[in-house]
């Protein structure tokens, strides 16, 4: 049962809630997925999960809205990234209804962790899908369990929509070039762990860039950029990058607009011709960015101390979409009965 939580106090870390949801996939067969309070797995010590890193995971969210309505934003997309992530393994992808239904029943199992409309605060679930089968040699297995892991998380700008500072890095790289950028590997994020924490530690987020010439813009962290010029949506075209959900999600609002959107290599240079850039992904919607340091040219690119307007509609549209404040009209949302 829900202790009592303090949804203005919630930040992006892990809450225990009651239930997890788990479906495991045995000889090609996926198990009907059912809800636990154990949140612990036995593994065996040789699954290729552990031994080879054969895991991957998403992250998507519920929103209690206006309405009083609780929604589920794109969770099919998310299922159908899961399925690519898990092939990109070699892993047995989760059939896109087992993941729903295991996202439908993880929500209403918990649905006390549905943060209140008012405190822009939601329950994350973060899937996670991981080979279980043991090997030693090096080579892939198809027996996985797939678990559904919900925490209520607060809200991103609890205070004021903000911008924030990030720097350049050249010298780390968080994917190869047509490696596993493209798919969210669980050991994407520990190889961008020293690049990302060495830019926190000077007071900045961290901007990858491509790892074959560190010329171009990767990613923004564990996010997609954006950037807008005059009337252009542009964000990266690379292969070592996550196809953001928000991101796509925000490239048919900005058409919408009347924007030209456009996906292309976006060299570092040229922030220095962008009126507003932002990163964008499932946790922020959007985050603006004020400035961007580059340190080995000693050049800091600024976009100003608030964010822009056309990043700034973006983000509330869709937010609205999310909340059930205006028409949904791609039909992005899932009323979930609860
Ligand atoms: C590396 C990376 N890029 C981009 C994103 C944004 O993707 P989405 O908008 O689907 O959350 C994420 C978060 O999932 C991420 O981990």
């Amino acid at each position: 049962m829900k202790q009592n939580i303090d949804w203005n106090k919630l930040s992006f870390h892990y809450t225990e809630t009651d239930y997890v949801v788990r479906s495991a996939c045995r000889d090609g067969v996926w198990e009907k997925p059912y809800a636990t309070e154990d949140k612990t797995i036995t593994l065996h010590v040789a699954a290729t999960g552990l031994q080879y890193g054969q895991q991957v995971f998403e992250g998507l969210k519920a929103f209690r809205g206006a309405d009083g309505q609780v929604r589920v934003f794109r969770m099919e997309e998310n299922a159908r990234r899961m399925a690519r992530s898990a092939e990109g393994l070699l892993m047995t992808p989760p059939p896109v209804e087992v993941f729903c239904e295991a996202i439908r029943l993880a929500l209403r199992k918990n649905i006390d962790f549905l943060p209140p409309y008012e405190t822009g605060a939601t329950l994350y679930f973060r899937p996670v899908l991981i080979a279980t089968a043991p090997e030693i040699a090096v080579a892939p297995e198809k027996d996985c369990e797939l678990i559904v892991i919900p925490t209520p998380i607060g809200a991103y700008f609890p205070g004021k929509f903000h911008c924030t500072p990030f720097v350049v890095e050249r010298h780390i790289d968080r994917a190869a070039a047509f490696g596993t950028g493209q798919f969210k590997v669980g050991g994407n994020y520990a190889s961008s762990f020293r690049a990302t924490e060495a830019a926190h530690a000077k007071g900045f987020d961290c901007m990858f860039t491509d790892s074959k010439t560190h010329r171009y813009i990767d990613e923004c962290s564990a996010a997609n950029f954006i950037g807008i010029k005059g009337n252009e949506y542009l964000t990266p075209r690379s292969s070592a990058i996550l196809p953001s959900i928000t991101n796509d999600s925000l490239m048919t609002l900005a058409r919408e607009l009347g924007m030209k959107v456009t996906r292309r290599h976006i060299r570092v240079e040229e922030l220095a011709e962008m009126d507003e850039a932002a990163a964008c992904g499932t946790a922020c919607v959007i985050s603006p960015i004020g400035k961007v340091y580059d340190p080995d040219k000693e050049i800091t690119y600024h976009f100003g101390e608030k964010p822009g307007p056309i990043l700034t509609r973006l983000y509330h549209a869709l937010k609205d979409i999310q909340y059930g404040r205006c028409e949904d009209k791609y039909g992005w949302c899932e009323v979930i009965k609860v």
